[in-house]
């Protein structure tokens, strides 16, 4: 896996050149000198590095492509987008999501009272709003007062208590005015279709969202009756995130376009809209036989625009205009975390290691000689009389025939003999050797934390592409399993043989080696969590100016040590006498030594919790 599959993830947004992985854009920078430009700022610890111009890539590849199909199919309906908040509600990517996307009229989808907030101050006026979710009557109450300052904002029914307080809050906030004014209402329907794969549970008839038939006729009865039916605008499903399988799709089309003819037919006059929610997949994926989508963007609207268009004219109604929410596609290209490799937990398996004696035991000697004579043509047989003897000499060990250095010597020769057997057997993958890369995989201890950067991984076990910065001009040998910081043996991402990474055999004495996670920018950082405090990590903005050079901008440093305990209400002050006071009363230290502890303490109080410095700097020092 040297290009540890681009083709397959990257969409040509990343690129291998020489030994680096760079931008495929304007000056075409690598990772790697944007790390280390970041990092001589004095910013350590895992950065993460956001790309606006990703953003605007996949906001215009999706217009262009609903565009494309609706001009190919003479489609009649609009076709419109928002962003849903869930996805990423952080400042440094919205207001870049806000910037790039002025042209297309893009609006944002809220589905909390804070989300709603963000979407009233950053919606331009005139682009949609869309609220979903569970909603209480102050929730409603900001829709139509978003609604009152000139806001195209559409409410989602998502249940008839709900459409009850509508009614409350229209008599309420209408009743006394001139020019009663009020939102546009969608209704969520519950299909019968559900998604498919680990995000499946939103659509279907257990899910949590959505009115059945019934519920659809009698909202319908109700709204008629309270002289609301006029504003009834939007269908709306969701069937799930990151669809794997269009096919799934295809039906909730056929089901929800058919009620949104009929809902017409009966007389919802204003009904125009049809939102088929988000669910637009990535693909994850670093390896070719394990493809996490089935179709292409093209396909998806192609699709959409037809079945809505075939169902329109069969039932004699208008096309409606199309909304989509996809968030997936549109922010998790344009986050990148970048992380320090901190050591290598298998360093004592190095030649370096070995402490042979003038006279070693027969069956090391010959070990020995196995792993010098090792070649292509005898690596299997090699390889098998390595474990052989190595279950002969722990047999001696418990037996008191040999000692513990002849032990280490054994467990390093071993090690060392598979280790090169797979490297020279790598085009035969038998299930033997499989089994083996599984017993000597290199631990990779990584200033990172799984809970807080890559939550999905550890809760639902999604992929996220890993690459080196650098050294991309060699083999990489190790099959490598990669530890977090965090004091959690869950913060690991094991070696897996069905989807093996294998990264560098390097010395991170001797030199920097960093990681690079891609395809993290949504969901991950507000799904994040701050187990043992690591928090969110140091994150920076990279912009490309017309002239192809770059800016580094809205560095912002992960929180400090006293700003993560203020977070969780503990009084900061009352630390920071405690810790004062304990130093001053000791008995053991001189005036100029407590002077000197203060400093440092209040040096570290400013840092984050991140790992400073690696090896290779400390020896440096
Ligand atoms: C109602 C609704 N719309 C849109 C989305 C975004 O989905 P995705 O990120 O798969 O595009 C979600 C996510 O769960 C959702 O619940």
């Amino acid at each position: 896996m040297k290009n540890f599959g681009l083709d397959i993830w990257a969409d040509n947004n990343f690129m291998i050149q020489n030994d680096t992985i760079n931008i495929n854009h304007a000056s075409m920078p690598s990772l790697l000198e944007l790390t280390q430009e970041i990092r001589e700022k004095g910013h350590k610890g895992p950065i993460l590095l956001r790309f606006p111009h990703l953003i605007e890539k996949q906001i215009s590849t999706l217009f262009k492509t609903f565009e494309k199909a609706k001009k190919e199919f003479n489609y009649q309906g609009d076709f419109q987008a928002v962003f849903p908040l869930k996805v990423n509600q952080f400042p440094n990517f919205l207001h870049a999501l806000m910037d790039v996307s002025s042209e297309y009229n893009y609006g944002l989808e809220a589905g909390s009272k804070a989300e709603l907030i963000i979407a009233m101050s950053k919606t331009p006026v005139g682009a949609p709003i869309t609220v979903n979710g569970f909603k209480d009557k102050e929730m409603i109450s900001l829709c139509f007062i978003a609604a009152k300052m000139g806001h195209n904002i559409t409410i989602t029914i998502e249940g008839l208590g709900e459409l009850k307080t509508i009614i409350e809050v229209n008599s309420d906030l209408n009743s006394n005015t001139q020019k009663p004014i009020v939102p546009k209402i969608g209704v969520r329907i519950r299909l019968h279709s559900s998604g498919i794969g680990i995000w499946a549970k939103s659509g279907g008839y257990s899910s949590k969202f959505g009115l059945t038939s019934t519920e659809l006729l009698e909202a319908y009865e109700m709204l008629k009756k309270n002289d609301l039916l006029n504003h009834l605008w939007m269908i709306h499903f969701h069937i799930g995130s990151q669809m794997g399988d269009i096919a799934p799709l295809k039906k909730a089309l056929r089901e929800a376009g058919n009620i949104y003819a009929e809902l017409k037919k009966r007389g919802a006059d204003a009904l125009g809209a049809i939102n088929i929610g988000g669910g637009l997949a990535v693909e994850y994926s670093q390896h070719k036989d394990n493809r996490e989508k089935n179709y292409s963007l093209s396909e998806f609207a192609n699709d959409v625009v037809y079945l809505m268009q075939e169902i329109s004219k069969n039932k004699g109604v208008a096309e409606p205009d199309i909304f989509t929410e996809s968030g997936r596609y549109i922010a998790a290209s344009h986050a990148v975390l970048i992380a320090p490799v901190l050591e290598l937990f298998s360093q004592e398996y190095n030649e370096k290691g070995l402490r042979l004696k003038e006279v070693n035991p027969p069956l090391i000697q010959e070990l020995y000689e196995l792993f010098t004579s090792l070649e292509r043509k005898n690596a299997r047989e090699y390889l098998h009389d390595a474990l052989d003897h190595m279950e002969s000499l722990l047999t001696l060990f418990d037996l008191g025939y040999i000692d513990l250095e002849d032990r280490s010597n054994t467990e390093i020769l071993v090690n060392l003999i598979i280790k090169k057997s797979i490297y020279l057997l790598k085009n035969e993958s038998t299930n033997e050797l499989k089994k083996l890369q599984d017993r000597i995989q290199e631990k990779y201890l990584v200033n990172f934390s799984a809970f807080q950067s890559l939550p999905d991984f550890w809760g639902l076990g999604q992929q996220f592409p890993i690459v080196p910065l650098n050294r991309l001009d060699t083999e990489p040998t190790n099959p490598a399993s990669i530890w977090d910081i965090t004091c959690d043996s869950d913060g690991e991402i094991g070696f897996n043989r069905n989807l093996p990474l294998y990264l560098h055999d390097i010395d991170v004495s001797k030199e920097e080696y960093f990681l690079a996670f891609f395809l993290t920018g949504a969901y991950q950082e507000v799904l994040g969590m701050q187990h043992n405090l690591f928090t969110h990590p140091t994150e920076a903005v990279i912009n490309f100016s017309d002239d192809g050079s770059y800016t580094i901008d809205n560095l912002i440093e992960a929180q400090n040590l006293m700003d993560v305990l203020d977070d969780l209400d503990y009084d900061t002050n009352t630390i920071d006498k405690a810790l004062k006071y304990q130093i001053e009363a000791s008995e053991h230290m001189t005036k100029d030594e407590k002077n000197d502890l203060l400093g440092k303490l209040y040096l570290y109080l400013s840092e984050n919790s991140y790992l400073k410095t690696i090896q290779a700097q400390n020896e440096k020092q």
